[in-house]
């Protein structure tokens, strides 16, 4: 999907989301990178310090006329950080987008310091009307989404030794937060 060609559109959707679920479970961490964070739409209402990486330009050129800074061109595969780096990582509705969720998530858990957390959004596909819902917005404009239902994150990141708590987000998503 051509995220640049919708960037200068994407608030007007997607400013509706309520962030302080998020902001709550970020309590005081200071270095937070927003994987795919696009516009910062969720990220601004964080803090204008907050990290943004992706890779689509038009998307970053937003973020940066609300006053975000911190923009690093990337994708989630290869994130342009060391290990340990990080105190939080939040990726909102970003990670199907990337061609390799799993080599993704193994990157947020590489940067991130021990003690620190992962937050991610990501649509509910365990429930059928949001399945059929996202599915056939996506596909119409193109897009090719890798969804992850909450049970095959949660064994993700079992797998790598982290215990994930999950919880309703808005009406068609989750949030899965870890504490590694
Ligand atoms: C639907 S938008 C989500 C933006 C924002 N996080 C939000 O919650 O509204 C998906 C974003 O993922 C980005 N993206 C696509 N492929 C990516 C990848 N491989 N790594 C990181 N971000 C990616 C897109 O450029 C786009 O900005």
């Amino acid at each position: 999907m051509n995220f640049d060609r919708m960037a200068r559109w994407y608030d007007r959707f997607m400013n509706w989301r309520d962030v302080s679920p998020i902001r709550i479970k970020l309590n005081n961490a200071r270095i937070i990178i927003d994987v795919g964070g696009g516009t910062g739409v969720i990220s601004q209402k964080i803090s204008k310090d907050v990290i943004i990486v992706d890779p689509s330009q038009g998307m970053l050129r937003e973020a940066k006329k609300k006053g975000m800074s911190n923009l690093v061109r990337g994708v989630a595969e290869y994130l342009p950080f060391r290990n340990d780096i990080v105190d939080a990582v939040i990726c909102t509705d970003a990670l199907h987008h990337t061609q390799d969720p799993e080599k993704s998530i193994s990157e947020m858990i590489r940067v991130t310091r021990p003690g620190g957390q992962i937050i991610i959004e990501e649509f509910d596909i365990g429930r059928w009307w949001v399945r059929l819902f996202v599915g056939v917005i996506e596909k119409l404009a193109v897009m090719k989404p890798q969804f992850i239902s909450a049970e095959k994150l949660t064994e993700i990141f079992q797998r790598e030794g982290y215990r994930v708590e999950i919880e309703p987000y808005t009406k068609i998503s989750y949030l899965a937060h870890i504490v590694l």
